[in-house]
């Protein structure tokens, strides 16, 4: 369809920055166009390791405990080949990024998905947590800011999970794509917590935080053993990382910590808009913490949200995607992405509302 406007992908609007765009091109130009380390490059670790430990205070080995991936999506799916055992449960809240769950079953795990809720600002608790616990209970998947929600978790709430995972002997893998766009309340790691860091896979990676999707460049930090067991798959898989995207990650990472604070600032004015005006036209729509998307109720206009979701696309030409991909707990909403111009989301959230009027 033409003149549709977008708020259904979820990646940033803006272009990389400058100076990591030229780090990728300098790359180029000094013939930097080899395999890599399995690993990744030890520039890069070394930076990896710096950064998570100013920004986390997890201190990890760059020689052995951290491991540079095609994006947070091979991270991922290599942490749940390496640890899933043909039948074991992986217990992950929902609504959710929509990898997890294939990401578990092609490791032929058995996802245990728990409900978050609007109510509580789509956090999860450390009680549905431990009543989804069996004895094939093998890993906890976390991620917070979380996609579809932007629902994050306090230091508090943090700690009481952390807790469950220690007494039930669960490892947990955490995607921290999103904790940069963390807008207020700070953001803690449950790798950071105590007892934590040895039994944790941390994910992260500079897709969103840089604007660097494209360049498909991603780290997991954990264990020895596990990211020894990472790295085999990924050797015999992907053998190493683009080494033109890891000299720009490089960069990113070093000297692009002015990009992100300002990539926050505007996705916060944008945020900050398209939640009133939701809420305005009458879909109650809490604020997001972090993250960049917005995920207002429909409930109130009697559509489900795939009908809700596929008539503003017909009749006004705004791309949205139904709350229900994200999970059962999903239904009822709409996942609206602000990274996209103000005065693009202005004149969608036009649109909505004239919509959402027309029901009426
Ligand atoms: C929660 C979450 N994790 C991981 C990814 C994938 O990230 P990457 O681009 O690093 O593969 C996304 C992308 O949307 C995401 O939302």
């Amino acid at each position: 369809m033409k003149d549709v406007i977008s708020l259904g992908v979820g990646e940033p609007d803006f272009v990389t920055p400058w100076h990591i765009r030229e780090a990728a091109i300098y790359a180029l130009e000094r013939g930097r166009t080899s395999y890599t380390s399995n690993l990744g490059l030890l520039s890069l670790r070394e930076a990896i390791a710096a950064s998570v430990e100013k920004n986390f205070k997890i201190g990890y080995s760059p020689k052995t405990e951290i491991l540079v991936a095609v994006g947070v999506s091979e991270a991922m799916d290599i942490a749940f080949r390496a640890v899933i055992n043909p039948g074991d449960e992986v217990i992950y809240h929902e609504p959710c990024y929509v990898s997890y769950s294939p990401g578990i079953s092609l490791a032929y795990g058995v996802p245990v998905a728990v409900p978050c809720r609007a109510e509580d600002g789509f956090s999860v608790t450390a009680e549905v947590i431990e009543r989804a616990i069996t004895p094939r209970s093998k890993l906890l998947v976390l991620n917070f800011p979380t996609n579809p929600t932007g629902g994050t978790m306090s230091r508090p709430e943090l700690e009481k999970i952390a807790d469950v995972a220690r007494r039930h002997n669960l490892l947990v893998m955490t995607d921290e794509i999103y904790s940069e766009l963390t807008f207020e309340g700070g953001h803690t790691s449950i790798a950071s917590l105590r007892g934590m860091k040895e039994r944790t896979i941390f994910l992260h990676g500079f897709s969103k935080a840089y604007a660097m999707t494209g360049f498909r460049i991603g780290y997991a930090c954990g264990p020895a053993e596990i990211i020894e067991a990472m790295m085999r798959i990924h050797q015999y898989s992907m053998l190493c990382a683009s080494i033109i995207s890891q000299e720009a990650a490089l960069e990113a990472i070093q000297h692009g910590e002015a990009d992100t604070l300002a990539m926050r600032e505007q996705y916060r004015v944008r945020r900050n808009f398209i939640v009133n005006a939701f809420n305005q036209m009458g879909l109650q729509c809490h604020l997001p913490r972090g993250s960049f998307y917005a995920f207002p109720c429909i409930r109130s206009t009697g559509l489900d949200s795939k009908e809700f979701a596929l008539r503003l696309l017909e009749s006004q030409k705004v791309a949205c995607v139904p709350g229900s991909a994200f999970g059962p707990s999903g239904e009822g909403f709409l996942r609206c992405c602000f990274a996209t111009a103000l005065d693009r989301i202005e004149t969608a959230s036009e649109r909505i509302a004239r919509f959402v009027q027309g029901l009426r």
